[in-house]
């Protein structure tokens, strides 16, 4: 069942973070559903109520421009029909005006968010205030960013500025968005935190403390980068020298100061990096897609399950449901 980010924050604020994870292609939509209704290895095995959780799938302009955008939304579709279990948001991530107009208008995103952070506060709110009203008329809702992260997002490559508090207030008022991403010290990316480590907790907190009740933050760059995977990567040929990520510990004390969406992207390239690369070495005469696409499948569902325990969501689906009816 696909619902607005708003329904799954309505539940989550305070408790635990919903997680939000990008796809580009078909292994990566089966592992996930799976993965949020408890599934591992196959499509038919039974839902796991103590780990099965909403989730949010989100959509990048690099993910829409992979192929054809139609093909990732006729296989969000099926996958939806294959598992009627599902409690999703369907989201665009860091849009451009232009990107949300056209998910605003194709009628299957729930969710758009315009990531206008690279301008001046003003423009910012300019900008997002037209993508709000258009969106709302619809039924969709935003998500819009104040302050700048580090690291590469979409094409561009950030210059870190955090979020200022005292702006924050002022900007959800004036743009009318209806949850904020945040920047307190995350980038995107598999690199992250060269010299300093942690999340700014005090920012966050200044930020909880100037909104209105409830508001739902966003915590964008937020993989944890598992040294697991990384070693994995880097024993089957890969090079991927003082990588590092969040710290798992970290998601749970963010929720609880209102961050109620997690953005994961680069844990599940590291688990698509690492399982290919391990099923080549091992059996260098295959050149048969299939099995390492079949081992990943079930690996990334666990790394969802995994990754939901840490966000709290774990569990929650069922609790969810309830609400929506
Ligand atoms: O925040 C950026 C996301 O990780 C999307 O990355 O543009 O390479 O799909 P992408
Ligand atoms: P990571 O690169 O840390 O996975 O962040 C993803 C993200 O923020 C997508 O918008
Ligand atoms: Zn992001």
């Amino acid at each position: 069942m696909i619902v607005t980010t708003e329904q799954l924050f309505a539940h989550a604020y305070g408790k635990y973070a919903v997680g939000a994870y990008n796809i580009n292609n078909l292994e990566q939509t089966v592992g996930l559903f799976r993965g949020n209704l408890g599934k591992s290895k196959s499509n038919d095995d039974p839902v796991d109520p103590a780990t099965s959780a909403p989730f949010i799938l989100q959509i990048s302009r690099g993910a829409r421009g992979y192929s054809d955008k139609r093909f990732l939304e006729a296989m969000i579709r099926t996958a939806d029909e294959i598992f009627p279990e599902s409690v999703l948001a369907v989201h665009l991530d860091h849009g451009t005006e232009e990107a949300c107009y056209d998910c605003i208008e194709s009628g299957f995103y729930s969710s758009v968010m315009i990531d206008a952070s690279g301008e001046e506060f003003a423009k910012n709110i300019e900008i997002t205030r037209r993508v709000v009203d258009r969106a709302h008329a619809k039924g969709i809702v935003v998500e819009a960013e104040l302050g700048q992260l580090g690291g590469v997002e979409e094409d561009i490559v950030g210059s870190v500025s955090l979020t200022d508090p005292d702006q924050a207030a002022e900007f959800v008022e004036r743009s009318g968005c209806d949850s904020l991403a945040v920047a307190i010290g995350t980038s995107h990316g598999a690199y992250k935190f060269a010299g300093k480590q942690g999340l700014h907790f005090d920012v966050l907190k200044k930020i909880q403390k100037v909104l209105s009740e409830k508001y739902p933050l966003v915590m964008h760059g937020s993989s944890s980068v598992p040294q697991e995977w990384v070693e994995r990567i880097n024993n089957a040929g890969g090079k991927m020298h003082s990588a590092s990520g969040v710290p798992e510990d970290q998601y749970l004390p963010a929720a609880k100061l209102g961050v109620c969406k997690i953005n994961i992207d680069t844990d599940g390239r590291l688990v698509w990096c690492a399982i290919h690369r391990e099923s080549f070495r091992d059996d260098p005469a295959n050149f048969d897609l299939r099995p390492p696409g079949k081992i990943f499948m079930v690996a990334y569902a666990d790394y969802i399950v995994h990754k939901n325990k840490m966000f709290g969501s774990a569990g929650q689906l069922e609790l969810v449901r309830k609400t929506l009816k």
